[in-house]
Protein backbone atom coordinates (compact mmCIF):
# COMPACT_ATOMS: atom_id res chain seq x y z
CA UNK A 1 0.00 0.00 0.00
CA UNK A 2 1.21 3.12 -0.33
CA UNK A 3 1.84 6.10 1.59
CA UNK A 4 -1.47 7.69 1.46
CA UNK A 5 -4.53 5.73 0.46
CA UNK A 6 -7.44 6.75 -0.85
CA UNK A 7 -11.07 5.03 1.12
CA UNK A 8 -14.32 4.68 0.06
CA UNK A 9 -16.89 4.17 3.37
CA UNK A 10 -20.03 2.83 2.47
CA UNK A 11 -23.19 3.37 4.54
CA UNK A 12 -24.71 6.07 5.88
CA UNK A 13 -25.45 5.94 9.55
CA UNK A 14 -24.57 7.42 12.70
CA UNK A 15 -21.87 4.36 13.08
CA UNK A 16 -20.19 5.38 9.48
CA UNK A 17 -20.47 9.29 10.38
CA UNK A 18 -18.32 7.86 13.46
CA UNK A 19 -16.02 5.39 11.46
CA UNK A 20 -15.56 8.45 8.68
CA UNK A 21 -14.75 10.98 12.16
CA UNK A 22 -11.77 8.17 12.65
CA UNK A 23 -10.69 7.70 8.91
CA UNK A 24 -10.09 11.27 8.79
CA UNK A 25 -7.76 11.78 11.79
CA UNK A 26 -5.21 9.25 10.19
CA UNK A 27 -2.39 10.70 8.18
CA UNK A 28 -2.66 7.39 5.73
CA UNK A 29 -5.99 8.83 4.44
CA UNK A 30 -5.61 10.44 1.02
CA UNK A 31 -9.51 10.92 -0.31
CA UNK A 32 -11.96 9.87 1.38
CA UNK A 33 -15.39 9.00 -0.50
CA UNK A 34 -19.23 8.64 0.61
CA UNK A 35 -22.23 7.01 -1.16
CA UNK A 36 -24.24 8.57 1.71
CA UNK A 37 -23.56 12.48 1.18
CA UNK A 38 -26.90 13.80 2.15
CA UNK A 39 -25.96 12.26 5.62
CA UNK A 40 -24.15 16.26 6.59
CA UNK A 41 -21.79 14.78 9.26
CA UNK A 42 -20.38 12.72 6.20
CA UNK A 43 -20.51 15.86 3.52
CA UNK A 44 -18.63 17.35 5.99
CA UNK A 45 -15.57 14.74 6.13
CA UNK A 46 -15.75 12.99 2.38
CA UNK A 47 -16.67 13.50 -1.27
CA UNK A 48 -19.91 12.11 -2.55
CA UNK A 49 -19.91 8.88 -4.54
CA UNK A 50 -21.78 10.08 -7.93
CA UNK A 51 -22.36 6.44 -9.37
CA UNK A 52 -25.61 4.21 -7.98
CA UNK A 53 -24.53 2.04 -4.86
CA UNK A 54 -26.02 -1.39 -5.65
CA UNK A 55 -25.63 -5.12 -5.55
CA UNK A 56 -27.06 -5.23 -8.86
CA UNK A 57 -25.21 -2.98 -10.45
CA UNK A 58 -22.31 -3.10 -8.43
CA UNK A 59 -19.55 -2.90 -11.53
CA UNK A 60 -20.48 0.68 -11.41
CA UNK A 61 -18.83 1.31 -8.17
CA UNK A 62 -15.85 -1.39 -9.30
CA UNK A 63 -15.57 1.14 -11.78
CA UNK A 64 -15.67 4.10 -9.59
CA UNK A 65 -13.12 2.46 -7.03
CA UNK A 66 -10.48 2.01 -10.32
CA UNK A 67 -11.65 5.17 -11.39
CA UNK A 68 -10.45 7.31 -8.18
CA UNK A 69 -7.61 4.72 -7.35
CA UNK A 70 -9.65 3.56 -4.17
CA UNK A 71 -7.24 1.29 -2.10
CA UNK A 72 -9.53 0.61 0.53
CA UNK A 73 -13.38 0.13 1.06
CA UNK A 74 -14.53 -0.29 4.81
CA UNK A 75 -18.47 -1.13 4.39
CA UNK A 76 -20.69 -0.26 7.60
CA UNK A 77 -23.95 -1.78 7.08
CA UNK A 78 -24.96 -5.66 6.60
CA UNK A 79 -26.43 -5.70 3.75
CA UNK A 80 -24.23 -4.76 1.48
CA UNK A 81 -21.65 -7.14 3.38
CA UNK A 82 -24.84 -9.56 2.84
CA UNK A 83 -25.01 -8.58 -0.97
CA UNK A 84 -21.03 -9.74 -1.38
CA UNK A 85 -19.79 -5.88 -1.86
CA UNK A 86 -16.61 -7.39 -0.04
CA UNK A 87 -15.88 -10.07 -2.55
CA UNK A 88 -17.15 -8.19 -5.91
CA UNK A 89 -15.10 -4.46 -4.78
CA UNK A 90 -11.64 -6.44 -3.93
CA UNK A 91 -9.19 -6.51 -6.42
CA UNK A 92 -5.67 -7.04 -7.35
CA UNK A 93 -4.83 -3.05 -5.93
CA UNK A 94 -7.56 -2.93 -3.03
CA UNK A 95 -9.24 -4.75 0.26
CA UNK A 96 -12.32 -4.31 1.48
CA UNK A 97 -12.71 -3.94 5.35
CA UNK A 98 -16.04 -6.25 5.45
CA UNK A 99 -16.54 -10.08 5.42
CA UNK A 100 -17.57 -11.24 2.30
CA UNK A 101 -20.67 -12.56 1.65
CA UNK A 102 -20.35 -16.43 2.50
CA UNK A 103 -18.89 -15.11 5.86
CA UNK A 104 -21.54 -12.81 6.36
CA UNK A 105 -24.02 -15.08 6.08
CA UNK A 106 -23.25 -15.35 10.05
CA UNK A 107 -26.05 -12.17 10.37
CA UNK A 108 -27.73 -12.38 7.55
CA UNK A 109 -29.29 -16.10 7.76
CA UNK A 110 -29.61 -16.89 11.18
CA UNK A 111 -30.89 -20.34 10.70
CA UNK A 112 -27.10 -21.42 9.23
CA UNK A 113 -25.69 -19.56 12.31
CA UNK A 114 -27.21 -21.79 14.79
CA UNK A 115 -25.98 -25.19 12.80
CA UNK A 116 -22.41 -23.09 12.97
CA UNK A 117 -23.01 -22.66 16.75
CA UNK A 118 -24.09 -26.16 17.20
CA UNK A 119 -21.48 -28.06 14.91
CA UNK A 120 -18.82 -25.93 17.58
CA UNK A 121 -20.86 -26.15 20.69
CA UNK A 122 -21.04 -22.87 20.99
CA UNK A 123 -23.48 -22.13 23.72
CA UNK A 124 -26.15 -20.71 22.73
CA UNK A 125 -30.37 -20.77 23.28
CA UNK A 126 -31.84 -23.73 22.27
CA UNK A 127 -33.54 -23.64 18.99
CA UNK A 128 -35.44 -25.24 16.07
CA UNK A 129 -35.95 -23.89 12.45
CA UNK A 130 -39.11 -23.95 10.53
CA UNK A 131 -40.06 -23.73 7.49
CA UNK A 132 -43.65 -24.18 7.61
CA UNK A 133 -46.68 -22.20 9.60
CA UNK A 134 -48.48 -25.75 10.87
CA UNK A 135 -45.69 -27.40 12.25
CA UNK A 136 -43.91 -23.62 13.90
CA UNK A 137 -47.45 -23.83 15.20
CA UNK A 138 -47.63 -26.85 17.02
CA UNK A 139 -44.22 -27.21 18.38
CA UNK A 140 -44.90 -23.45 20.49
CA UNK A 141 -48.54 -24.71 21.77
CA UNK A 142 -46.13 -27.97 22.90
CA UNK A 143 -43.77 -25.16 25.10
CA UNK A 144 -44.41 -24.21 28.48
CA UNK A 145 -42.97 -20.91 27.93
CA UNK A 146 -43.49 -18.82 25.07
CA UNK A 147 -40.41 -18.19 23.01
CA UNK A 148 -38.77 -15.78 20.68
CA UNK A 149 -39.22 -15.82 17.48
CA UNK A 150 -36.78 -14.86 14.88
CA UNK A 151 -37.40 -14.51 10.81
CA UNK A 152 -33.87 -15.71 9.98
CA UNK A 153 -33.33 -13.42 7.83
CA UNK A 154 -32.33 -9.71 7.61
CA UNK A 155 -35.13 -7.26 8.46
CA UNK A 156 -34.19 -4.11 9.37
CA UNK A 157 -33.52 -5.13 13.38
CA UNK A 158 -37.00 -5.90 13.20
CA UNK A 159 -37.20 -9.44 12.61
CA UNK A 160 -37.42 -10.76 16.52
CA UNK A 161 -40.06 -11.08 18.43
CA UNK A 162 -39.47 -11.29 21.94
CA UNK A 163 -43.42 -13.05 23.28
CA UNK A 164 -44.76 -12.52 26.42
CA UNK A 165 -47.01 -14.87 25.97
CA UNK A 166 -47.43 -18.55 23.57
CA UNK A 167 -50.34 -16.42 21.76
CA UNK A 168 -48.09 -13.62 21.18
CA UNK A 169 -45.48 -15.83 19.45
CA UNK A 170 -47.73 -17.53 17.45
CA UNK A 171 -49.33 -14.25 16.32
CA UNK A 172 -45.87 -13.37 15.27
CA UNK A 173 -45.42 -16.57 13.33
CA UNK A 174 -47.92 -15.86 11.27
CA UNK A 175 -47.48 -12.24 10.78
CA UNK A 176 -44.03 -13.78 9.11
CA UNK A 177 -44.94 -17.01 7.70
CA UNK A 178 -48.14 -16.32 6.56
CA UNK A 179 -48.55 -12.79 6.22
CA UNK A 180 -44.70 -12.12 4.99
CA UNK A 181 -44.13 -8.87 6.58
CA UNK A 182 -40.75 -9.90 5.80
CA UNK A 183 -41.11 -11.15 2.47
CA UNK A 184 -38.26 -14.20 2.00
CA UNK A 185 -36.25 -13.10 5.29
CA UNK A 186 -39.29 -14.62 6.63
CA UNK A 187 -38.67 -17.83 4.81
CA UNK A 188 -37.38 -19.83 7.84
CA UNK A 189 -38.23 -18.92 11.14
CA UNK A 190 -36.07 -19.58 13.98
CA UNK A 191 -38.08 -20.62 17.56
CA UNK A 192 -35.93 -20.38 20.32
CA UNK A 193 -35.57 -20.57 24.32
CA UNK A 194 -36.32 -17.09 26.25
CA UNK A 195 -32.47 -16.59 27.87
CA UNK A 196 -32.83 -14.29 30.98
CA UNK A 197 -29.90 -11.75 31.71
CA UNK A 198 -28.12 -8.49 31.74
CA UNK A 199 -27.17 -8.43 27.83
CA UNK A 200 -24.32 -7.21 26.69
CA UNK A 201 -22.52 -7.25 23.34
CA UNK A 202 -18.34 -7.97 22.82
CA UNK A 203 -17.17 -7.14 19.34
CA UNK A 204 -13.65 -8.26 17.48
CA UNK A 205 -11.66 -7.08 14.77
CA UNK A 206 -10.78 -10.65 12.60
CA UNK A 207 -7.95 -10.72 9.99
CA UNK A 208 -9.03 -14.70 9.14
CA UNK A 209 -6.78 -16.32 12.02
CA UNK A 210 -5.84 -13.29 14.71
CA UNK A 211 -8.87 -11.87 16.76
CA UNK A 212 -8.18 -8.76 18.24
CA UNK A 213 -11.49 -8.30 20.96
CA UNK A 214 -12.09 -4.96 21.41
CA UNK A 215 -13.00 -3.09 25.09
CA UNK A 216 -16.79 -4.21 26.03
CA UNK A 217 -19.85 -2.12 25.32
CA UNK A 218 -23.07 -1.95 26.51
CA UNK A 219 -26.13 -0.97 24.10
CA UNK A 220 -29.32 -0.28 25.40
CA UNK A 221 -32.40 -1.67 23.22
CA UNK A 222 -35.97 -0.88 24.46
CA UNK A 223 -36.82 2.82 23.84
CA UNK A 224 -37.57 3.65 27.65
CA UNK A 225 -35.82 4.11 30.52
CA UNK A 226 -35.22 1.56 32.70
CA UNK A 227 -35.84 -0.82 29.53
CA UNK A 228 -39.15 -0.42 29.02
CA UNK A 229 -41.11 -0.13 25.88
CA UNK A 230 -40.37 -1.50 22.10
CA UNK A 231 -36.77 -2.94 21.04
CA UNK A 232 -35.29 -0.13 18.64
CA UNK A 233 -31.76 -0.41 17.20
CA UNK A 234 -29.88 0.80 20.11
CA UNK A 235 -30.72 4.11 21.77
CA UNK A 236 -27.48 4.56 23.33
CA UNK A 237 -24.08 3.24 24.68
CA UNK A 238 -21.28 3.35 26.59
CA UNK A 239 -17.79 1.96 26.65
CA UNK A 240 -16.08 0.11 28.64
CA UNK A 241 -18.80 -1.89 29.90
CA UNK A 242 -17.83 -2.94 33.84
CA UNK A 243 -20.53 -5.86 33.37
CA UNK A 244 -18.14 -7.87 31.72
CA UNK A 245 -15.38 -8.71 33.88
CA UNK A 246 -11.69 -9.24 32.37
CA UNK A 247 -12.99 -13.22 33.43
CA UNK A 248 -16.24 -12.69 31.52
CA UNK A 249 -14.51 -11.76 28.83
CA UNK A 250 -12.02 -14.37 28.42
CA UNK A 251 -14.63 -16.79 28.47
CA UNK A 252 -16.03 -15.35 25.82
CA UNK A 253 -13.32 -15.02 23.80
CA UNK A 254 -12.35 -19.47 24.35
CA UNK A 255 -15.66 -20.43 24.32
CA UNK A 256 -17.39 -18.14 21.78
CA UNK A 257 -15.13 -16.14 19.28
CA UNK A 258 -12.40 -18.54 18.78
CA UNK A 259 -14.50 -21.92 18.25
CA UNK A 260 -16.76 -19.18 15.19
CA UNK A 261 -13.73 -18.05 13.59
CA UNK A 262 -12.39 -21.64 13.77
CA UNK A 263 -15.51 -23.40 12.80
CA UNK A 264 -15.60 -20.87 9.48
CA UNK A 265 -12.23 -21.88 8.38
CA UNK A 266 -12.62 -25.37 8.75
CA UNK A 267 -15.35 -24.46 6.01
CA UNK A 268 -13.08 -23.08 4.15
CA UNK A 269 -14.31 -19.07 4.97
CA UNK A 270 -12.01 -16.74 5.69
CA UNK A 271 -13.40 -14.10 8.09
CA UNK A 272 -11.69 -10.69 7.79
CA UNK A 273 -13.66 -7.69 9.32
CA UNK A 274 -16.05 -6.98 12.49
CA UNK A 275 -17.55 -9.69 14.65
CA UNK A 276 -19.96 -8.72 16.52
CA UNK A 277 -21.34 -11.55 18.96
CA UNK A 278 -24.81 -9.97 21.02
CA UNK A 279 -24.79 -12.00 24.55
CA UNK A 280 -26.98 -13.25 27.59
CA UNK A 281 -25.20 -13.33 30.70
CA UNK A 282 -27.41 -16.12 31.68
CA UNK A 283 -26.65 -18.13 35.34
CA UNK A 284 -25.19 -20.64 32.72
CA UNK A 285 -22.38 -18.54 31.63
CA UNK A 286 -22.52 -16.31 28.36
CA UNK A 287 -24.58 -17.89 25.51
CA UNK A 288 -25.23 -15.59 22.25
CA UNK A 289 -28.38 -14.36 21.20
CA UNK A 290 -26.97 -13.27 17.62
CA UNK A 291 -23.85 -12.45 15.45
CA UNK A 292 -23.47 -9.76 13.47
CA UNK A 293 -20.85 -9.14 11.21
CA UNK A 294 -19.68 -5.35 11.26
CA UNK A 295 -19.91 -2.65 13.89
CA UNK A 296 -23.17 -1.79 16.17
CA UNK A 297 -24.72 1.06 15.77
CA UNK A 298 -24.27 3.13 18.21
CA UNK A 299 -21.29 0.89 19.78
CA UNK A 300 -19.21 2.11 17.17
CA UNK A 301 -19.42 5.73 17.99
CA UNK A 302 -18.17 4.94 21.51
CA UNK A 303 -15.49 2.94 20.35
CA UNK A 304 -14.59 5.21 17.76
CA UNK A 305 -14.16 8.31 20.04
CA UNK A 306 -11.79 6.15 22.19
CA UNK A 307 -9.83 4.75 19.75
CA UNK A 308 -6.36 6.25 19.71
CA UNK A 309 -4.45 4.54 17.69
CA UNK A 310 -4.63 4.50 13.51
CA UNK A 311 -7.88 3.09 12.73
CA UNK A 312 -6.42 3.00 8.41
CA UNK A 313 -3.44 0.96 10.11
CA UNK A 314 -6.08 -1.24 11.69
CA UNK A 315 -8.03 -1.89 9.05
CA UNK A 316 -5.16 -2.41 6.48
CA UNK A 317 -3.56 -4.85 8.76
CA UNK A 318 -6.93 -6.59 9.06
CA UNK A 319 -6.99 -7.32 5.51
CA UNK A 320 -3.87 -8.39 5.55
CA UNK A 321 -3.88 -10.90 8.01
CA UNK A 322 -1.13 -9.04 10.06
CA UNK A 323 -3.54 -7.94 13.19
CA UNK A 324 -0.71 -9.48 15.24
CA UNK A 325 1.68 -7.24 13.91
CA UNK A 326 0.24 -4.17 15.54
CA UNK A 327 -0.48 -2.09 18.82
CA UNK A 328 -3.77 -1.10 19.13
CA UNK A 329 -4.29 1.45 21.83
CA UNK A 330 -7.43 2.84 23.58
CA UNK A 331 -8.18 6.08 25.38
CA UNK A 332 -8.48 5.70 29.37
CA UNK A 333 -11.51 7.95 29.25
CA UNK A 334 -14.86 6.57 29.02
CA UNK A 335 -17.30 7.31 26.22
CA UNK A 336 -20.75 7.30 26.44
CA UNK A 337 -23.40 8.13 23.61
CA UNK A 338 -27.08 9.15 24.00
CA UNK A 339 -29.21 8.42 20.67
CA UNK A 340 -31.69 11.36 20.32
CA UNK A 341 -34.75 9.61 18.11
CA UNK A 342 -37.03 11.20 16.09
CA UNK A 343 -41.12 11.51 17.39
CA UNK A 344 -42.68 7.88 16.67
CA UNK A 345 -39.21 6.35 16.39
CA UNK A 346 -39.58 2.92 15.97
CA UNK A 347 -42.51 2.33 14.34
CA UNK A 348 -43.51 5.75 12.58
CA UNK A 349 -40.56 8.08 12.67
CA UNK A 350 -41.44 11.62 11.82
CA UNK A 351 -38.93 13.39 9.16
CA UNK A 352 -38.67 17.25 8.52
CA UNK A 353 -38.44 18.51 12.03
CA UNK A 354 -35.46 21.76 11.98
CA UNK A 355 -32.83 20.63 14.21
CA UNK A 356 -31.11 23.51 16.45
CA UNK A 357 -28.03 23.50 18.98
CA UNK A 358 -25.63 21.27 16.92
CA UNK A 359 -22.91 23.95 16.60
CA UNK A 360 -23.01 24.44 20.94
CA UNK A 361 -23.55 21.20 21.20
CA UNK A 362 -20.25 19.99 19.41
CA UNK A 363 -18.16 22.76 20.80
CA UNK A 364 -18.57 21.10 24.56
CA UNK A 365 -15.21 19.25 25.15
CA UNK A 366 -15.13 16.14 24.50
CA UNK A 367 -18.15 15.67 22.90
CA UNK A 368 -18.32 14.45 19.12
CA UNK A 369 -21.85 14.46 17.06
CA UNK A 370 -22.60 11.67 14.93
CA UNK A 371 -25.35 12.12 12.51
CA UNK A 372 -27.76 9.08 11.50
CA UNK A 373 -31.46 10.58 10.07
CA UNK A 374 -30.26 13.94 9.28
CA UNK A 375 -30.50 15.67 6.00
CA UNK A 376 -30.30 19.50 4.83
CA UNK A 377 -33.52 20.81 3.47
CA UNK A 378 -34.20 23.22 0.60
CA UNK A 379 -33.32 25.75 2.94
CA UNK A 380 -30.32 24.28 4.16
CA UNK A 381 -31.33 23.73 7.64
CA UNK A 382 -30.38 20.15 9.12
CA UNK A 383 -33.55 18.27 9.47
CA UNK A 384 -34.59 14.83 10.66
CA UNK A 385 -34.80 12.23 8.26
CA UNK A 386 -34.97 9.00 9.99
CA UNK A 387 -35.33 7.16 12.99
CA UNK A 388 -32.59 7.66 15.25
CA UNK A 389 -31.47 10.66 14.34
CA UNK A 390 -28.02 11.96 16.25
CA UNK A 391 -25.95 9.98 18.55
CA UNK A 392 -24.20 12.68 20.79
CA UNK A 393 -21.22 11.13 22.22
CA UNK A 394 -18.42 12.16 25.03
CA UNK A 395 -15.10 11.45 26.64
CA UNK A 396 -15.02 11.93 30.27
CA UNK A 397 -12.61 11.11 33.16
CA UNK A 398 -15.03 8.09 34.14
CA UNK A 399 -18.20 7.40 32.82
CA UNK A 400 -20.43 9.30 35.06
CA UNK A 401 -18.71 12.70 34.14
CA UNK A 402 -18.77 11.02 29.86
CA UNK A 403 -22.58 10.87 30.74
CA UNK A 404 -22.77 14.24 32.47
CA UNK A 405 -21.21 15.89 29.25
CA UNK A 406 -22.92 13.76 26.78
CA UNK A 407 -26.20 15.24 28.60
CA UNK A 408 -25.05 18.00 28.98
CA UNK A 409 -24.61 18.41 24.97
CA UNK A 410 -27.54 16.22 24.39
CA UNK A 411 -29.93 18.76 26.04
CA UNK A 412 -28.61 21.66 23.38
CA UNK A 413 -29.96 20.10 20.55
CA UNK A 414 -33.46 20.43 20.11
CA UNK A 415 -36.15 19.87 17.51
CA UNK A 416 -39.60 18.85 17.38
CA UNK A 417 -40.37 15.29 18.96
CA UNK A 418 -37.41 14.75 20.61
CA UNK A 419 -36.94 11.01 22.00
CA UNK A 420 -33.96 10.15 23.83
CA UNK A 421 -33.46 7.87 27.29
CA UNK A 422 -31.80 9.61 29.92
CA UNK A 423 -30.20 6.07 31.58
CA UNK A 424 -27.67 5.35 29.28
CA UNK A 425 -24.65 4.15 31.16
CA UNK A 426 -26.70 5.02 34.35
CA UNK A 427 -26.74 1.33 35.49
CA UNK A 428 -23.31 0.67 35.11
P1 LIG B 1 -31.25 -10.11 18.00
O1 LIG B 1 -31.50 -9.28 16.76
O2 LIG B 1 -31.16 -11.57 17.79
O3 LIG B 1 -30.17 -9.54 18.89
O4 LIG B 1 -32.54 -9.86 18.89
C1 LIG B 1 -32.96 -8.58 19.26
C2 LIG B 1 -33.16 -8.55 20.74
O5 LIG B 1 -34.10 -9.53 21.14
C3 LIG B 1 -31.91 -8.87 21.51
O6 LIG B 1 -31.11 -7.75 21.66
C4 LIG B 1 -32.48 -9.37 22.83
O7 LIG B 1 -32.83 -8.28 23.66
C5 LIG B 1 -33.73 -10.07 22.39
N1 LIG B 1 -33.50 -11.52 22.26
C6 LIG B 1 -33.04 -12.18 21.16
N2 LIG B 1 -32.94 -13.50 21.40
C7 LIG B 1 -33.34 -13.69 22.67
C8 LIG B 1 -33.48 -14.83 23.51
N3 LIG B 1 -33.17 -16.08 23.10
N4 LIG B 1 -33.90 -14.64 24.77
C9 LIG B 1 -34.22 -13.41 25.22
N5 LIG B 1 -34.13 -12.30 24.47
C10 LIG B 1 -33.71 -12.42 23.21
N1 LIG C 1 -26.76 -1.88 18.45
C1 LIG C 1 -27.11 -3.14 17.97
C2 LIG C 1 -26.71 -3.44 16.60
O1 LIG C 1 -26.00 -2.69 15.97
O2 LIG C 1 -27.12 -4.46 16.10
Amino acid sequence: MPDKVNILLVGGGGREHAIATAIARSPRVGDLWTTHPENPGLAKLARAVDVPVSAREIYRLQQFCDHKKIGLVVVGPEEPLAEGFADKLASPTRVVFGPIAEAARLEADKAWAKQVMRSASIPTADSRMFNDFTAAKSYVETREEAPVIKAAGLAKGKGVIVAATKEEAIAALERIMVQKVFGDAGRTVVVEERLEGPEVSVLAIVDGRNILVLPPCQDHKRLGDNDTGPNTGGMGAFCPSNTLTPDVMETVEREILVPTIDAMRRDGIDYRGVLYAGLMLTPAGPKVLEFNVRFGDPECQPLMTRLKSDVVELMLATCAGKLDRIDVEWSDQPACCVVLAAKGYPDKPRAGDVISGLDQAEKLPGVSVFHAGTKRNDKGQIVTSGGRVLGVTALGVDLPDARRRAYEAADLINFDGKVMRRDIGASA
